[in-house]
């Protein structure tokens, strides 16, 4: 039997990718989708700026939308809310009942909400019970920092990581469908994003941080400065990482230490893991976002061949490469709520 699930912010770019995702999915099977009040009542289809390569699902076209519902008629809803409808709904639909899995950065950093990558911290998904509502807020990380803590997490086990240096090269989709001028970005780049960097330096130690049942999240001891750049690249971020770490490596220990990652156990089994998670390149060349960034569906990373930066074997630098709206938001938010499911946190 599948859950029934409402799409917030169904009409955008991350909602647009929950609608694809979720239309024949094992386990949830979309009830409701809400936008703003300019599409309420209209055909999904009729109303949506559909941007996605293949048409809009059959699940859905017909589907009417609802404008911002006093309350959700389901358990489960993915949201890809803009930041100001995201702050204003999601607390109170959360108050109300509902487990609420967010793209939007308004909840990241409260202490009681999970920021989850089920593969790094899907046991964080174990303090969402504890919030002080009926329901759960569950976060999902800012799209950047998903790909540099995926990126990152492998190394962080087998050496330690004590800090990172990173330029983002990020896609015009990141903005959303609001920000029309960033999305026809052509033959320039804008080389500040607003509040990117802070995000990532704050978001990655709460990723990797441990947590312990009945105590309070202790950060990880990382520390993270970025440069964030918006480039004319329709999907897909790709990352320049310099990062050093707590004890020497090879280059091929390096490799070995992406290629064998896969995470906390159960995490490789859920319906939409990526088999294999991680791709290493084995030449400077790649990763690319036009050939790489849909490796696993979206739900993979790429990264590409370390390089020493000093040669003692503990500092290093590399690219990695993210999918934006599926990684680092709607398939990253579907693939946590598989990890709750599987966690038994959800009902049905
Ligand atoms: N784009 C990315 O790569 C990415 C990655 C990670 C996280 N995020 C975050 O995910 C969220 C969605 O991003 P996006 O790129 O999909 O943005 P978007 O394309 O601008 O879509 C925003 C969605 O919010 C809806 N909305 C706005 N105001 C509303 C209201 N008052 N009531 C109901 N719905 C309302 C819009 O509906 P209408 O069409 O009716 O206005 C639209 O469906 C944002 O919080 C963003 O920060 C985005």
């Amino acid at each position: 039997m599948t859950i029934p699930v409402t799409v917030l912010g169904a009409t955008g770019l991350v909602g647009q990718v929950f609608c694809e995702r979720l239309a024949g999915h094992p386990l949830f099977q979309i009830e409701t989708l809400v936008a703003g009040p300019e599409s309420a009542g209209l055909p999904y289809a009729e109303a949506v700026r559909w941007r996605r390569p293949a048409g809009v699902p059959g699940e859905v076209a017909n589907l009417r939308l609802v404008s911002t519902p006093e309350r959700l008629t389901t358990q489960v809803a993915f949201s890809g809310l803009s930041p100001g409808a995201a702050a204003r709904l999601e607390g109170p639909y959360a108050e109300d009942g509902a487990w609420v899995f967010t793209n939007a950065g308004h909840h990241r950093m409260d202490p009681d909400v999970p920021l989850v990558i089920p593969e790094i911290n899907g046991d964080h998904l174990a303090l969402a019970p504890a919030q002080d509502r009926s329901g759960a807020i569950v976060a999902n990380p800012n799209c950047t920092t998903v790909g540099l803590a995926l990126a990152i997490a492998p190394l962080v086990a087998r050496f330690g990581v004590g800090a990172a240096r990173v330029v983002s090269l990020q896609a015009r989709s990141g903005a959303g469908l609001q920000a029309g001028e960033i999305m026809e970005l052509e033959d320039d780049l804008i080389p500040f994003i607003p509040g990117e960097a802070v995000k990532m330096a704050s978001e990655l130690p709460k990723i990797l941080g441990r947590w312990h049942p009945g105590g309070a999240l202790v950060p990880a001891d990382v520390t993270v400065q970025a440069t964030c750049m918006r480039v004319p690249v329709t999907h897909g971020h790709t990352l320049c990482v310099d990062v050093t770490l707590g004890a020497a490596a090879s280059e091929e220990e390096m490799r070995a230490a992406w290629r064998t990652y896969s995470g906390l156990e159960g995490a490789a089994d859920l319906p939409s893991a990526p088999h294999p998670l991680i791709h290493v390149a084995d030449g400077p060349e790649h990763p690319r976002p036009g050939g790489h960034r849909d490796r696993g569906q979206g739900l993979a990373i790429s990264v590409g061949p370390p390089a020493p930066l000093d040669a003692g074997g503990r500092r290093w630098t590399f690219t990695t490469l993210s999918h934006n709206l599926v990684r680092g938001a709607a398939g990253g938010a579907i693939l946590t709520a598989e990890d709750a499911h599987r966690r038994g946190l959800l009902d049905g």
